[in-house]
């Protein structure tokens, strides 16, 4: 009988953006496999109807299943909001790990700060967002700032060029940049843009992000089941693209300071 255990954790993302949370799983679990895929031929999500997304998520996560994952991390916010609910129900068995943007300590920062959140149309107009949002409106004046194209720009590897920071120039051009205390990276793929946002909005804002939250999670639930491997486990990463012309930005990404 195969170990469980020594099974692979499943973590998905519409495209590269997941990889900035492997790298946190990584940093905390080296013991383990890991298998990651991203389904660059379809990103981005963010911008396609809801049953759209749903549907490609569902697909990525039997197929990860089908590999035989322990585990599914949903190394994505916009694919959390849109099937988390029904990948639960169908698999209840399977720890399914989700992602939401992290409103809720940029919220409780200082005394009704003002708190940016950046993420995907999807992800800023679903229930699971909007739920959140009502949760903490009293507590913080939120902004809600979708930024589509920046996923793109990161899928296509713009990190640092004048066609990234333009876009990030004209996104923050209506906001008062001085008055921004919490800015949310509420999509995977955004902290890959950290250098340049850090750059635009200057030291004020505090920056937040879930992927290390998501990671510590995941070890809390893998230990809970008796799922974490052995500690002399020797761990390694598998990437998967839908797009294969895309595999070299993931082992590329896996190495970007964050
Ligand atoms: N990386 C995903 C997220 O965290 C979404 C990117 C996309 O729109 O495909 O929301």
């Amino acid at each position: 009988m195969t170990d469980l255990r020594s099974a692979p954790i499943g973590v998905f993302d519409s495209g590269a953006g997941g990889i900035s949370v492997l790298k946190r799983l990584w940093a905390l679990m080296p013991n383990e496999q890991y298998l990651y895929f991203g389904d660059s031929a379809n990103a981005p999500y963010g911008t396609r109807p809801l049953e759209t997304i749903r549907d490609l998520t569902v697909a990525a996560v039997e197929h990860l299943l089908d590999a035989g994952c322990k585990a599914i991390v949903l190394a994505c916010n916009t694919a959390t909001s849109a099937a988390a609910a029904e990948l639960r129900e169908a698999h209840p068995d399977v720890p399914i790990i989700g992602l939401e943007p992290a409103l809720k300590p940029a919220a409780l920062f200082g005394d009704h700060p003002t708190v940016v959140v950046m993420a995907t149309p999807l992800t800023l107009r679903e229930a699971k967002f909007q739920a959140l949002a009502d949760r903490f409106a009293d507590r913080c004046e939120l902004i809600r700032l979708p930024a589509p194209e920046l996923v793109t720009l990161v899928e296509q590897n713009k990190m640092g060029t004048p066609e990234l920071w333009a876009y990030l120039e004209d996104l923050f051009a209506p906001l008062d940049k001085d008055s921004i205390d919490c800015l949310v990276l509420g999509c995977t793929h955004f902290p890959f843009a950290r250098r340049e946002l850090r750059a635009i909005l200057g030291s004020r804002p505090v920056f937040f992000d879930g992927a290390v939250g998501e990671a510590k999670y995941t070890a809390v639930v893998l230990e809970s089941r008796g799922l974490r491997a052995p500690d002399n486990a020797v761990g390694a990463i598998r990437f998967e693209s839908s797009d294969p012309e895309k595999l070299p930005l993931l082992e590329q990404l896996f190495s970007f300071d964050l």
